[in-house]
């Protein structure tokens, strides 16, 4: 299965000793199934840091030690999925609802790296509804800030059911198309809108996307990234 065979091929980033920022999602729960078992069967010692209170249960279940914010300098390596990335390695992320959880994490550790799939490596990133997580207060306001800037819908997750994040927001979901030809400056004038918390743009932060499919699995490494 592509899926997990990404999330386990990830690992193999990851040796004794490291803390490790734990992604979130349905490919990179591979990962962190698989790092518990290698820390059972192979002797593995890490401890890592949950992107999200659906990974930090699964981690807990493997019994995974978990730090502390404050505990936390650096992360060695982040692994985590996408939605889709570009061959600059520029990312979108946060079809789960965590990417501000996740934003943090990539940026407190050393490198980043992505699983995923095939079908999600396109030329120009927006064909995945760009995920914005904002605050409640004033979000219909917030949301029409967004709509200025994206060519179609915007909508919230959920409708009137609305989706919460972990951190008790909602989620803006930006229906772009694949225009989105500049995402540093995109992700910079998004978060410039009061009410945005973060977005799902994550630009200059991974440095290795593996790709798995039934074929295998394919590293692409960033060119003069952290791992090169
Ligand atoms: C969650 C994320 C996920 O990493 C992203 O949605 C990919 O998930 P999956 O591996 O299930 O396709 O950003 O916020």
């Amino acid at each position: 299965m592509a899926k997990q065979a990404a999330g386990i091929a990830a690992c193999d980033f990851v040796s004794s000793g490291m803390d490790v920022g734990l992604g979130t999602g349905s490919t990179v729960k591979y990962t962190v199934i698989e790092l518990g078992r290698r820390m059972v069967e192979e002797g593995l010692k890490i401890r890592g840091v949950p992107t999200s209170i659906e990974t930090e249960k699964l981690a807990k279940s493997l019994k995974i030690p978990l730090l502390e914010w404050h505990e936390v300098d650096t992360l060695a390596v982040t692994i985590d999925g996408a939605d889709e990335f570009d061959s600059a390695f520029h990312l979108i992320k946060g079809g789960g609802g965590a990417l501000t959880r996740e934003k943090i994490v990539a940026q407190v550790s050393d490198a980043m790296v992505i699983v995923t799939d095939p079908r999600k490596d396109v030329g120009t990133l927006g064909k995945f509804p760009l995920p914005v997580e904002v605050i409640q207060f004033g979000w219909e306001v917030t949301s029409r800030h967004l709509a200025d800037l994206c060519p179609s819908t915007v909508s919230r997750r959920g409708g009137d059911s609305p989706f919460v994040t972990d951190n008790g927001n909602f989620i803006i979901d930006c229906q772009f198309g694949a225009t989105i030809t500049e995402p540093v400056t995109m992700e910079a004038n998004i978060r410039g809108i009061a009410g945005v918390v973060e977005v799902g743009l994550f630009t200059h932060m991974a440095d290795a996307v593996i790709i798995g499919s039934t074929a295998g699995t394919e590293v692409r490494m960033k060119p003069n990234g952290r791992l090169s």
